[in-house]
């Protein structure tokens, strides 16, 4: 093999990663982070579930050099299924499971992730698929093959965020460039996602839902049965945001508006954004056992994991945020602290919570003009 390799530490797994990385044998450091948020999610599920978790089964089906899955054997205990197209990422990691010593609770292909995840249909407990750009290649696969557990990243932000085009073509959804266009993404891939395993009766119950710099994680209980899919379709739905004031709301496909029907503020007409996954997108008592995980084992990037868990759990269930040092800039009035803002907004009767899409973010029920006449006070 032509790549020189280094050995790195990642939680309490070693692993050999390209000095460089290339398309052939990937490996990204920046992910640590969501590889140790995975790791105490996946804690959290196994010994919370009702299934024994030493013979539950998870598949990372494009493993890369397979730190994710042999993480996953090492640190938390379940079998693994590890499989890359690149045959010198295949290589890698049998060089990755034996240097951890887990070859007795590993499987390991090299080949296509569709042709792996069709051909073993109904058989794996928890998928990931973690691909470089879109997963939507392999949710048809994905949905499936799955049966307790999905966990998906999508690098490709700009079309979900709406600052490209392709939203459209690849998620056949349109996502909107706001401020809060890293919710919008993370809502866009869920409703996509939702879409695909409600034709095989399937739905999703998401667990803990996030975006942290170039990239969207989604992890996910799976459900099975039609009433369960119906369910799930109607968490979808539509945002209709105003340019032209900041107006915004939310509406469910059972609701739809009037396509005409312009801003009750200021007149202008609305742009809409969907259809997206409006329901929550994490669940508090899972987020919490999630950071209990984080706070007892010994992990690199532990307190950004933290941060980012504890915020998703305070986080309210409301599918969008406002950006208040915009807010304040076009007002021409100086911000106060996030956290003066919500106790404002509090004292005059709304909820309100940070966000983790964003540090100068808000949720709240107030609308708009209300935010903007409690920053004015
Ligand atoms: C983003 S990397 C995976 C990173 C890895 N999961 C990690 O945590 O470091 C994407 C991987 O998918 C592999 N790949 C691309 N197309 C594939 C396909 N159709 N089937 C299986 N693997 C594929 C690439 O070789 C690459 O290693
Ligand atoms: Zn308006």
């Amino acid at each position: 093999m032509s790549y020189k390799l280094i050995e790195r530490v990642e939680g309490s797994t070693r692993i050999l990663v390209p000095k460089r990385a290339k398309k052939a044998l990937f490996y990204n450091p920046r992910m640590e982070l969501c590889r140790d948020i995975d790791i105490a999610a996946l804690a959290a599920f196994a010994t919370h579930s009702n299934y024994n978790s030493n013979s539950m089964v998870y598949v990372d089906a494009l493993a890369g050099t397979g730190v994710r899955g042999v993480r996953v054997a090492n640190e938390v205990g379940l079998q693994v299924v590890l499989n890359d197209l690149s045959r010198e990422a295949y290589e890698v990691i049998n060089r990755n499971v034996k240097l951890n010593g887990i070859e007795g609770s590993t499987r390991i292909y090299n080949e296509d992730a569709n042709v792996l995840l069709h051909r073993n249909r109904h058989r794996y407990d928890i998928v990931d698929i973690d691909p470089f750009g879109s997963p939507v290649p392999y949710l048809d696969s994905l949905s499936q093959s799955v049966k307790k557990l999905i966990m998906v990243t999508a690098t490709d932000t700009a079309p979900l965020c709406g600052a490209h085009t392709g939203g459209l073509r690849k998620y056949a959804a349109k996502p909107l460039n706001t401020e809060y266009h890293k919710e919008m993404a993370t809502r866009i891939l869920l409703g996509r996602v939702t879409r695909d395993m409600c034709r095989y009766d399937r739905a999703i119950q998401p667990l803990l839902c996030f975006s942290s710099s170039h990239f969207v994680r989604l992890i996910a209980r799976v459900e099975r049965g039609a009433k369960r899919a119906d369910e799930c379709m109607r968490r979808l739905g539509f945002i209709l945001h105003c340019f032209s004031c900041g107006n915004r709301y939310a509406i469910h496909c059972s609701e739809l508006p009037d396509m005409s029907t312009r801003c009750e503020v200021c007149g202008a007409k609305f742009s809409i954004a969907g259809p997206l996954y409006l329901g929550p997108i994490k669940d508090n008592s899972f987020c919490k056992r999630v950071y209990e995980e984080l706070r007892v084992r010994r992990l690199g990037k532990k307190r950004e994991a933290q941060r980012i868990v504890a915020t998703c759990m305070n986080e309210l269930d409301i599918p969008f945020f406002y950006d208040y040092h915009g807010i304040c800039k076009a007002l021409k009035i100086s911000p106060p602290s996030i956290h003066s803002l919500i106790e404002r907004l509090n004292d005059s009767g709304f909820r309100a919570s940070r966000t983790h899409f964003s540090d100068t973010g808000v949720k709240t029920e107030a609308k708009m003009k209300e935010v903007k006449e409690i920053l004015k006070r």
